[in-house]
């Protein structure tokens, strides 16, 4: 038995609330629901207590409330919470991280996992400002369901109907199950960020690398019960639960790290490592007289130094990030350097330190091209993929 807590919005489809709690219910979980001033308007709290056989939540300023049961403890009894229907505005809101209402600020104050079903007028949900929210919540982590198409109540056609009660049943259901752990026992190496290769002593030649897809990567892989190791170049992001982070400067200093992490099952090399690194490195460069030259050397090649290795990684992933003829270029460079499966993406916009990808995964059965998403969906759907790969 699962503890839900329905938040229940405003609109006509809030009606389908009621078959969902029951749903629920008959598949044995607890139901408990908070009532928004919206949702009031189209069901009643009593229904909502006659079906779920529990007491209906609508007012945060309910002095009764706070002293049986405050809005931090109804947030985190329950073991997930749900909107449904989440409507535009309590999704802008939820975006926004505002509290000003019972729902909202049970958002706010939880600690369990969100589950949004949104239901609007076709263009609300495909306004840009919609869009916005939808895409900040995914990067905060709620998971927001897909609406369904079809004739609305407004008479307009397209995407914005609530989902099925059985559909966001079964959403539920897969949002409650016990996550399982393909990758338990495997070892994953995945390097992340920049490299810093110093001029003189103050300077360095960088890149503008954040880390973050790479982060990301590294703490899918452990969600999944891989043992991560995560060799970091030097970024401003906080390590992953369960992750082994080394911190690294240099493309020398990451190639020292990698090898000593090995063996391992698979490794994702995100990392945008520095081609070239300062021949000789002296004492600080004086202004004084003409402008310096720089003398560049290569920096090993990791990627495709571990391709070659003998204790190889089973899988072999790597990045390519890139300004233009994108998929031409990652092939070749999947071939050129030996790896198994190559992530690529266009560079020339506003990927780099952004929450956004839009990549195309490369390997041998060709192309696939994955549609823009938070750089947190692109690692969990890459390390589904690695799971499967090394089952
Ligand atoms: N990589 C690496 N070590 C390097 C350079 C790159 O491990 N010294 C890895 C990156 O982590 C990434 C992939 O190789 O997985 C991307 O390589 P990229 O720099 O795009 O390829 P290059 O060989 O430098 O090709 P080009 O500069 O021509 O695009």
């Amino acid at each position: 038995m699962k503890r839900v807590l329905l938040i229940v919005g405003g609109g006509i489809a809030a009606y389908k609330a009621c078959e969902l709690i029951r749903l629920l219910r008959r598949a044995g979980h607890a139901v408990r629901c908070v009532l928004t001033d919206g949702g009031a308007q189209f069901v009643t709290a009593m229904t909502l207590a006659a079906l779920s056989e529990d007491r209906v939540y609508t007012s945060l300023w309910d002095l009764k409330d706070e002293s049986e049961m405050g809005h931090i403890q109804l947030s985190r009894e329950a073991d997930l919470l749900v909107v449904a229907p989440a409507t535009a505005d309590l999704l802008a809101r939820m975006a926004a991280g505002q509290a000003d209402d019972l729902a909202t600020t049970v958002l706010l104050a939880t600690d369990k996992p969100v589950l949004a079903a949104p239901a609007m007028n076709v263009r609300m949900w495909q306004h840009s400002a919609t869009r916005r929210n939808v895409m900040r919540l995914r990067c905060d982590g709620v998971t927001i369901l897909e609406p369904d198409e079809g004739a609305m109540a407004c008479g307009e056609y397209g995407p914005g109907r609530l989902p099925e009660p059985a559909a966001i049943a079964a959403a539920i259901e897969r949002a409650l199950a016990p996550r399982s752990r393909p990758l338990a026992g495997r070892h994953a190496l995945v390097t992340a960020g920049p490299t810093h290769e110093p001029i003189d002593p103050v300077r360095y030649l960088a890149n503008r690398s954040s880390g973050k897809q790479g982060f990301a990567i590294a703490e899918a892989l452990a969600a999944l019960g891989a043992r991560v190791t995560l060799v970091a170049g030097p970024v401003a992001l906080s390590t992953p639960p369960r992750v082994d982070r080394h911190d690294v400067i240099t493309a020398r200093e990451m190639s020292d790290a990698v090898d000593r992490a090995l063996p391992a099952d698979v490794a994702v090399l995100v990392a945008a490592v520095a081609d070239w690194r300062v021949e000789a490195v002296a004492d600080k460069i004086k202004k004084a007289g003409a402008p310096p030259t720089l003398t560049l050397v290569e920096n090993p090649d990791i990627l495709a130094t571990l391709a070659r290795a003998p204790n190889r990684p089973r899988l072999l992933v790597g990045f390519a990030a890139e300004t233009s003829e994108v998929l031409a270029h990652a092939t070749a460079k999947r071939a050129r350097k030996g790896v198994d499966w190559i992530v690529a993406n266009d560079v020339s916009g506003e990927v780099m330190g952004s929450e956004r990808n839009t990549v195309h995964l490369v390997n041998a059965a060709g192309v696939e091209s994955w549609e823009e998403l938070p750089k947190r969906m692109v690692a969990t759907r890459l390390a589904d993929r690695i799971a499967a790969a090394l089952a």
